[in-house]
């Protein structure tokens, strides 16, 4: 029998008191769509549609590449309307899975354990055991059968105290919950048309309604507030931190790391307390991320240190490299092998090769430096006239001096040397020594000026 995925994402998140519609509020780094979204991908359905409305283009609009089929929810009259709109494109034959678009923890592994549980003509819930169920809708069971679930608003003070909610996941005959949608009502204290309600119609045609229970309350979280954001943000934190750990990754603190995206890690890498990776980040073998970092898409080769508080972006590097402390390489910077770049550098779309250093308080920008190459304190290339970027090019074992400006577009040629406080402007040749500043002047015997008196 196929399967059909339903995803909510219509609702406007209200309790969010934000401009963002709720799905697409970010928890670790991505919407909170997405991460349904990866879950729906992993079961393999025929048919994956989410409906959405509150905000509906910019909804649409975060996920471009998706194959997923787009339902508009024009008003949003509930849970129960949202499915409706869905269900015209929905094959009847097929078992269909609704999930809601902020439920962002849930994972393939549970889902699956729900499909293969329920039998194709029966009916699941996923529940889960708190012990602060406010807000949630209440699981009512008759001699342990699921018979009912009670929203928050319409539930009694005895059925508040039930601690077994609704995680707000449903698996359904296709056909049977075509024909229960058809009849849904609205007559509760929101007006609003309920899901839920579906369950009760479900036991009363005799449907067996099974309530699979979550291992953990983490995994089916709804996020309504900020709070709850937070909250799941850690939960995530956490999970993505044992996972990387159990591949043998070393943490200071597993509870001071953040991964907004895809972090890869070769053996052996360790990560001192507040690294922020986003993106796509990997790190090789050997690799030591120091305290206080964000690494954004970027590369890192084996054995490559990283010491504290850098920012880097979009770079990329070869084995046994040394950057920072107070490093900052952005977008297409690219270092080979066995390179260090010091305190208070930037590299900017720069290629610098194998063994070169550039130590400190330096801006190297749309530069191509070779290898054994030495940039002294202070250099600067001068790649921006104003209206256009310029590139400097150093040869092979060339020698930067000191608070070197490099006026591009340049050349400095292989074993080229540069006295410090030099301003180049020509193409230096190989081998020779270049500098470029005015001759010493000494005044003996000099008197400094003496402060005056004022009256
Ligand atoms: C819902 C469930 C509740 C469950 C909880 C779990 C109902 C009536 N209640 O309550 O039993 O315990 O989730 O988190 O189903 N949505 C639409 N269109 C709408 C309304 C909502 O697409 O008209 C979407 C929302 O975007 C959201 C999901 O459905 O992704 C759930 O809606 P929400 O308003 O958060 O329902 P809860 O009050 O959390
Ligand atoms: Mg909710």
């Amino acid at each position: 029998m196929g399967l059909s995925i339903i995803i909510l994402a219509a609702g406007q998140g209200t309790r969010m008191r934000s401009d963002l519609p709720k799905v697409l509020q970010l928890l670790a780094g991505k919407p909170l769509l997405a991460h349904v979204l990866t879950c729906a991908k992993e079961l393999a359905a025929d048919d994956v549609c989410v409906v959405y409305g509150h905000g509906g283009e910019a909804v649409h609009a975060a996920f471009p590449e998706s194959d997923v089929r787009w339902v508009l929810q024009a008003e949003q009259l509930g849970t129960g309307h949202a499915v409706q709109q869905a269900m015209p494109d929905t094959p009847a034959r097929n078992r269909v899975l609704i999930l809601a678009g902020d439920v962002p923890l849930l994972t393939a592994a549970t889902m699956t354990c729900l499909l293969e549980q329920t039998p194709a003509d029966e009916m699941s819930v996923l529940t889960v055991d708190i012990d602060d169920p406010t807000g949630y809708g209440r699981i009512v069971r008759e001699n342990n059968r699921v018979k009912r679930v009670v929203e928050q608003q319409e539930a009694s003070a005895e059925q508040r105290a039930i601690r077994e909610i609704n995680a707000g996941v449903m698996l359904c005959p296709g056909d049977k919950l075509k024909s229960w949608l058809s009849v849904l009502g609205n007559d509760n204290s929101q007006g609003e048309y309920y899901l839920t309600d579906v369950i009760a119609m479900a036991v009363a045609d005799g449907v067996k309604v099974h309530g699979v229970k979550a291992s953990t309350w983490v995994e089916v979280m709804g996020i309504n507030d900020k709070k709850q954001l937070a909250e799941a943000e850690r939960a995530l934190q956490a999970r993505l931190v044992d996972e990387l750990m159990q591949d043998g990754v070393g943490f200071a603190d597993p509870a001071r790391v953040d991964i907004r995206g895809t972090l890869k890690c070769g053996k052996d890498v360790f990560i001192d307390v507040n690294a922020v990776f986003e993106g796509d980040v990997e790190l090789g073998d050997g690799t030591t991320i120091e305290s206080n970092n964000l690494i954004r898409d970027s590369k890192l080769g084996m054995n490559t240190v990283v010491h504290s508080n850098c920012h880097i972006e979009g770079a990329t590097t070869g084995s046994d490299c040394e950057i920072g402390p107070f490093a900052r390489l952005r977008p297409g910077a690219e270092l080979a092998s066995n390179v260090k770049i010091g305190n208070f550098v930037e590299i900017k779309k720069s290629s610098i090769a194998e063994g070169s250093k550039v130590n400190h308080l330096t801006y190297i920008g749309d530069a191509e430096i070779g290898t054994g190459v030495n940039v002294g304190a202070g250099t600067i290339t001068c790649n921006y006239d104003g209206a256009n970027k310029h590139k400097t090019t150093i040869g092979n074992d060339a020698s930067i001096g000191s608070n070197v400006n490099l006026v591009a577009p340049i050349v400095v040629g292989k074993g080229a040397t540069i006295g410090a406080g030099s301003t180049i402007t020509r193409n230096v040749p190989d081998d020779s020594l270049t500098i470029e500043r005015a001759k010493q002047k000494i005044v003996e015997g000099w008197t400094r000026p003496v402060k005056k008196e004022t009256k």
